[in-house]
């Protein structure tokens, strides 16, 4: 009889204890659904890359070739976080690819600007759009292709080194 009780209280502390680990397990997915919508998905980096990429082009043809070295650092910065979501797109897994294009065309760009050279810097510019295109193309978003920028991307920034500048 004593053992009998002393079962049922056991089995009694169990369930509860089961229930709270349930109820807290539920939180916590509900939180790590919040935390996922809140983060930057694939298409907010590519946004951010495609800005850097922008001003990059016009530091370069101001021959600011720090701002230039500043510009490929964020880009190749926010390639490798956009690495870190893992992403697969209609069957192309994005971070090995990512990978590929940082350690061959964004490597190569990135030389360019330190070796302040303008025809190195308009090829590899070149060949960097090209690895942009052609990861769109195989992941299935041919639709979205990238060109040389026509415009600066923003009015409220200077280009020109500061010794070159015309207005202060
Ligand atoms: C490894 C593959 C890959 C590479 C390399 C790549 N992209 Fe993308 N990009 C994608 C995918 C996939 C999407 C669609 C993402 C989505 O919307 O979920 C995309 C979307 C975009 C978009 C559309 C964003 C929007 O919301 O309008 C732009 C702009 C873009 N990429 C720019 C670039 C630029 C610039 C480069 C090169 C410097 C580049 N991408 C390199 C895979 C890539």
């Amino acid at each position: 009889m004593k053992h009998t009780v002393a079962l049922w209280m056991i089995v009694v502390v169990l369930l509860a204890l089961t229930g709270f680990l349930f109820i807290n397990l539920h939180k916590l997915e509900a939180e790590n659904t919040t935390l996922k919508e809140a983060a930057p998905g694939l298409g907010d980096y590519m946004t951010t890359i495609q800005l850097h990429a922008g001003k990059l082009w016009f530091a370069a043809d101001a021959a600011n070739w720090e701002l230039a070295a500043y510009e490929v650092g964020e880009l190749k910065e926010t390639m490798e976080s956009a690495q870190k979501l893992d992403e697969e797109k209609n069957g192309v897994k994005i971070s090995p690819v990512l990978d590929a294009v940082l350690k061959t065309q964004i490597a190569a760009l990135q030389e360019a600007v330190k070796s302040g050279s303008a025809p190195k810097f308009q090829q590899t510019y070149d060949e960097t759009l090209a690895a942009c295109n052609s990861c769109h193309a195989e992941a299935g978003y041919k639709f979205i292709h990238i060109v040389r920028p026509a415009a600066p991307p923003v009015t409220n920034q200077r280009w020109e080194r500061d010794d070159k500048a015309k207005q202060p």
